[in-house]
């Protein structure tokens, strides 16, 4: 698979059980804006790849904005760096002198089957690789987005943040005849980082556990204040959990939209659970319902065997 991302404190927990899971194989991964500036999350990406042993998987810079309106940022959530919490060592690699689109473009054009495109963050890089380089799609398993929700927004009172960040780029990806599947809220505030969770990271007897841990204690004081949560929903993962074990989340197929005009909706995901737009096909497959006890074995389990090896 290829990773398109935004870290992020559950982009980070995401690379790692992408790294962490023999069933995976990561190929490359590209940054965007979103939870920070472009530069903050290629930082962070490639500090969490050295965290995990794993300077040698290929990074690519993305986007610095959504393909139109304002660049809107996650700083609110997770801090200065985008990755506030433990202090991280410098990353000695530096991104390939190609940008994400290009590497998403080659990856793709070069593997000998079909690869799986997972976005954790605004998806303007898969929107334009979508928009420029259409012959790419044979080459696409499926785009699978953490994004919007079948409910309430967070960003917004509607609207989800990836979504709300560049709502034209996911019109592109829902657009462009590539199955896709949506991780949204409703799936992803299934995925909460409890006090147990929490402790069997920390109590892991190497650094990756315990970083993840206390990334955990930020990103948990931020969704205590913003939005009275009392456990953080890790979203990002779920995505990757979803490809690792089939069996973790169930899935409904469904039309999905995205609203990109709305004096108060422009974002926000709408989702036709029940039919009520019969002439429009459905286009996605839609999470609905997480095993939390499952998801949060595949994460630890990952977590532990990266610290480990
Ligand atoms: C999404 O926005 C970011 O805060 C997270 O990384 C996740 O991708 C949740 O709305
Ligand atoms: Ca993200």
């Amino acid at each position: 698979m290829l990773l398109d991302c935004d870290p992020g404190h559950d982009d980070a927990v995401a690379i790692l059980l992408a790294l962490g899971s023999p069933q995976i194989r990561l190929l490359g991964v590209t940054t965007t804006f979103g939870n920070c500036a472009i530069e903050d999350a290629t930082r962070n990406a490639l500090q969490i790849l050295k965290l995990a042993g794993r300077a040698d998987v290929p990074v690519a810079v993305g986007a610095a904005g959504p393909l139109s309106g304002e660049v809107h940022l996650g700083n609110y959530v997770h801090g200065a760096s985008g990755l506030d919490g433990p202090e991280l060592p410098a990353p000695q690699a530096k991104p390939l002198d190609i940008d994400a689109v290009e590497l998403l473009r080659r990856t793709l054009s070069e593997a000998n089957a079909p690869v799986t495109v997972v976005a954790t963050g605004p998806i303007t890089n898969v929107g334009r690789l979508l928009r420029d380089h259409p012959d790419v799609v044979p080459q696409i398993a499926e785009v699978i987005f953490m994004g919007g929700s079948t409910e309430r927004g967070n960003h917004t009172p509607t609207a989800e943040f990836n979504t709300f960040a560049d709502p034209e780029a996911l019109d592109i990806v829902l657009r462009s005849g590539v199955p896709v599947r949506m991780v949204g809220l409703n799936l992803t505030h299934q995925a909460l980082a409890t006090p147990d969770v929490v402790r069997r990271m920390s109590t892991m007897p190497h650094t990756v556990g315990q970083t993840s841990a206390a990334w955990m204690g930020f990103f948990g004081d931020s969704y205590n204040r913003l939005w009275e949560f009392d456990a953080p929903p890790v979203h990002d993962p779920c995505t990757i959990a979803a490809l690792i074990d089939p069996s973790v989340i169930e899935w409904r197929g469904a039309f999905i939209a995205v609203e990109l005009d709305g004096t108060w909706t422009r974002g926000t995901t709408v989702v036709d659970l029940y039919d009520r737009y019969p002439e429009q096909p459905r286009n996605a497959q839609v999470a609905m319902r997480l095993d939390a006890d499952r998801y949060w074995d595949l994460v630890l389990g990952a977590i532990d065997r990266l610290g480990t090896l």
